[in-house]
């Protein structure tokens, strides 16, 4: 079995699966305490992350033994630096005083590795769309995948929380925008979907601007027209996504998707997905954000570093290649 620990954000999480991906726990203690400043504060996650990261190690750990434990994984990046340095000293701690190797995953690589748990084995085209992070990769085995494409600005969750705080609809408002949007015309506003930006690279932030301007533009009306104006920009994030997708699966011999991270709950990406014609595959909610399943998932196919060789290892914030 591989316990694996994820801190990347304002999610702590620890796992137990084991080497053949059943999932025997998967643990997530979701900080509420960044809605009111309507955006994760970093040094309040470290801190809770302090506070809860061994909490959710027992109870991820409930009912499994010790000794079957033959991994600690971990999230080494990228994401929030102090959070992960968290994950990363607990899970050095645990592995070391237990002389077990330790394997540090990439939260992105994480997210891919969620789709195996359910069986969703490679070549896929895969997109993962959450709040901090928006890309298509092409994943032909499990240890790796190559990028495709990723965003230059906003990631496509942001895209949504920011405009469902335009709208005043509270954080995080992709599900609020999409629960909104059900009651009015997609086609009432053209919001842009980056059409232009060539390949499979994605881009939100002329969106997010075209909605300030719309929204200052119909002034009173702007309340009234709230939910013609939800589900024009919700069309508008949703076409961008599936536009790239559209692109990368005319070059896909064996075409299949796989769609994660926070935004693969939203109700149109799935539908609209559906309709390509090709088989799509979405882990179920819990698997999809952020979680340490899909880390020790990636874990199972990566070289576990020996003790003591892992003490020195550091978290990074930015993406790696
Ligand atoms: O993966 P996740 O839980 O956390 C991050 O790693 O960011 O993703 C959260 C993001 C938020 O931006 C949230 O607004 C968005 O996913 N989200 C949705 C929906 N549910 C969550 N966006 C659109 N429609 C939804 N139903
Ligand atoms: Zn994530």
């Amino acid at each position: 079995m591989i316990l694996a620990i994820e801190t990347s954000c304002d999610d702590t999480c620890a796992a137990v699966v084991t080497r053949d991906g059943e999932i025997r726990s998967n643990v997530v203690s979701s900080q509420g305490v960044h809605a009111r400043f309507g955006g994760v504060v970093p040094e309040w996650a470290s801190r809770h992350h302090l506070e809860l990261v061994n909490l959710v190690v027992d109870q991820a750990m409930e009912g499994s033994d010790w000794d079957d434990v033959e991994a600690v994984a971990v999230t080494q990046g990228p994401g929030l630096v102090g959070a992960l340095l968290i994950g990363v000293a607990t899970a050095k701690g645990l592995a070391a005083s237990r002389r077990l190797p330790l394997i540090p995953v990439n939260h992105l690589q994480g997210h891919v590795a969620a789709n195996f748990l359910g069986g969703f084995e490679p070549p896929f085209l895969c997109l993962v769309a959450s709040g901090g992070h928006t890309f298509l990769a092409r994943v032909t085995d499990h240890a790796g995948y190559e990028t495709l494409g990723q965003t230059l600005d906003d990631a496509a969750g942001e895209a949504f929380d920011k405009g469902a705080r335009l709208l005043g609809l509270g954080y995080p408002g992709g599900p609020a925008l999409s629960k909104l949007a059900l009651e009015g015309d997609p086609t009432a506003f053209k919001f842009p979907t980056a059409a232009k930006v060539a390949g499979y690279d994605f881009s939100f932030a002329g969106l997010k601007t075209a909605l300030l301007y719309k929204v200052r533009e119909l002034g009173d009306d702007a309340q009234r027209l709230k939910a013609d104006l939800a589900a024009s920009y919700e069309h508008a994030i949703v076409e961008a996504l599936i536009l790239r997708i559209t692109r990368a699966l005319e070059h896909e011999a064996d075409p299949r998707i796989a769609i994660g991270g926070g935004v693969a709950a939203n109700r149109l990406l799935r539908e609209r997905a559906q309709s390509l014609g090709v088989p799509v595959h979405v882990p179920p909610h819990a698997l999809c954000t952020d979680n340490a399943a899909m880390i020790a998932s990636a874990a199972r196919y990566l070289e576990p570093t020996p003790y003591p060789d892992y003490l020195a290892l550091d978290a990074y914030a930015t993406k790696r290649a």
